[in-house]
């Protein structure tokens, strides 16, 4: 019998270190569903002591996810501890993961500790995450650049304290494949008591050998591994779940190891992450860009027509990619409405849901004689931000645009049930409708990113913005899908800035 693969889903936790990435609890917890509903084993849902906002992230997810279990990440200290055990109160199933760093910079210049002290504080650590839960995480922080004979003495003690799994880090993205294929296969024979945890790895891609670190693991005794979708992440990212368990998968022939994972959910989740962060997916990503299985040159599309094989290593529809039918139209009811969006992955969580979502699908197919599946996609993410979004509506929106003229742009917006007009002429028309938001909503909040996209092909496509907001520290993204693209940037942009106006602590949550 093979053994196996534990898939523990970082992107709520380090995939939102990534600066920019900041999702709200809601988003997180749409996330969440989205995770479980592709059956990975474990969510880390946050960092619960990092800020309110946080907090009630996990507890969110904590209790609604039913079938994975949900972590919360803390440091080796008891504030730390006591918060993720109160967030995961909750939990169906709740693990604790808790770390401290053992590289030597790090205890020297971070922590200004002694080795010593890093093993009693990790123990104590330990100790105290059992008070919550037995199923208990320890993570020796920046083990990659730690000391073999350090790092075996920690793990010893924090088994013999009760850690269930041990996650190795490679946190800044140092190690080589075959260099961190055998710190795991060391650790796991050198430690006398290794047989009583899971032997995790988390890697970091600064190199761009986060997926090849991982793999290297498994392939030395590793039977977790901590990943995120899209490879999202600090810095460089995180290794990428996608890649992982399809190598995993597509070459049974060298890793002896089951995976639960139905990755027949891949794409949709992928695209919801991305949405949901405005962190587009590069076109020849591998498995979840749109490229990943387009067959150009005429010898493979040749090959692939005389036998799939020839050219195709695993099959598009195995991890979720369908053809992007033409399926409704203004005359579909809402039953075939809710059909195909359940066909899509998309369950709706209440009939409200469901009945915002119909309403915009039927002002969308007045505007758009055909509607396609990422038209429905995008339809039902705004749908689910319009729920929350109950403070700054768009009524109108005016825009004149003409060669060797300024544009203007008149807009009336609802804010909080009153309507507001203003006018604002700018550079261009989204900026001058920008310009004319402002003037209401006086954010005073700095635009850091904004990103327009085709939704489907033509020119009738809807256009699919994001933008990307800051304001005090706190940084969110808006998003908004429109066959008029001034309109769907002022969608956008009134979405970003109504996750702003709603008071919650929105830091950045940094270790
Ligand atoms: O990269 C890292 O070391 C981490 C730990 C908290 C596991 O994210
Ligand atoms: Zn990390």
């Amino acid at each position: 019998m093979n053994d196996k693969l534990i898939i523990f889903d970082t992107t709520l936790r380090d995939g939102e270190q990534s600066p920019g990435a900041s999702m709200t609890r809601d988003e997180k917890v749409r996330i969440a569903k989205a995770l479980e509903k592709m059956k990975v084993d474990v969510i880390e849902a946050g960092f619960p002591i990092a800020s309110q906002g946080d907090f009630e992230s996990v507890q969110a997810v904590a209790s609604t996810i039913k079938d994975s279990t949900v972590c919360g990440l803390a440091r080796a200290v008891d504030a730390d501890i006591d918060r993720a055990g109160e967030a995961l109160i909750g939990a169906h199933s709740a693990r604790i993961h808790t770390f401290i760093a053992t590289s030597p910079i790090h205890m020297r210049e971070k922590l200004r500790m002694t080795p010593v002290e890093v093993v009693e504080r990790a123990v104590q650590a330990v100790q105290r995450a059992r008070r919550y839960t037995d199923n208990i995480e320890f993570s020796p922080e920046d083990a990659g650049r730690s000391e073999l004979d350090f790092l075996c003495r920690v793990i010893e003690a924090v088994i013999d304290a009760g850690a269930t799994t041990v996650n190795i880090p490679d946190t800044v993205g140092y190690n080589l494949p075959h260099q961190f294929g055998e710190l795991i296969k060391n650790l796991i024979e050198r430690i006398p008591n290794s047989d009583k945890a899971v032997f995790s790895v988390h890697c970091h891609n600064d190199l761009g050998l986060a997926v090849g670190n991982s793999l290297a693991a498994v392939l030395n005794g590793a039977r977790q591994v901590e990943c995120t979708l899209n490879g999202l992440g600090e810095r460089a990212g995180n290794a990428a779940l996608e890649e992982v368990v399809m190598a995993v998968k597509t070459r049974r022939d060298l890793f002896s190891c089951d995976i639960r994972l139905d990755t027949t959910h891949i794409v949709s989740c992928s695209r919801l992450v991305s949405r949901i962060t405005g962190f587009t997916v590069q076109p020849n990503k591998a498995i979840v860009g749109a490229n990943a299985f387009a067959h150009e040159s005429g010898i493979h599309q040749d090959g692939v027509l005389k036998k799939r094989e020839t050219y195709e290593i695993m099959r598009a529809q195995d991890v979720g990619w369908t053809e992007n039918r033409m399926v409704l139209g203004k005359h579909s009811g809402r039953n075939a409405f809710r059909t195909r969006l359940k066909e899509l992955d998309v369950d709706f969580s209440s009939e409200e849901e469901l009945n915002a979502a119909f309403a915009r699908f039927k002002e969308l197919a007045d505007r758009k004689h055909e509607i396609y599946d990422d038209d429905l996609q995008a339809l039902v993410t705004d749908a689910g931000t319009q729920l929350v979004q109950e403070r700054l509506k768009l009524v109108s929106l005016k825009v004149c645009s003409e060669t060797g003229e300024k544009p203007e742009a008149r807009i009336t917006l609802s804010v909080d049930g009153k309507e507001v007009q203003a006018n604002a002429v700018g550079g261009g028309p989204v900026d001058a409708t920008y310009k004319a938001i402002e003037k209401i909503v006086k954010s005073q909040s700095d635009l850091q990113l904004y990103s327009v996209n085709a939704i489907t092909h033509g020119t009738d496509s809807q256009g699919d913005v994001t933008v990307r907001v800051e304001q005090g520290g706190s940084i969110v993204n808006g998003q908004g899908a429109d066959p008029d693209i001034v309109i769907a940037s002022a969608k956008a942009y009134l979405n970003a800035l109504d996750k702003l106006m709603v008071p919650m602590d929105r830091e950045h949550p940094q270790i």
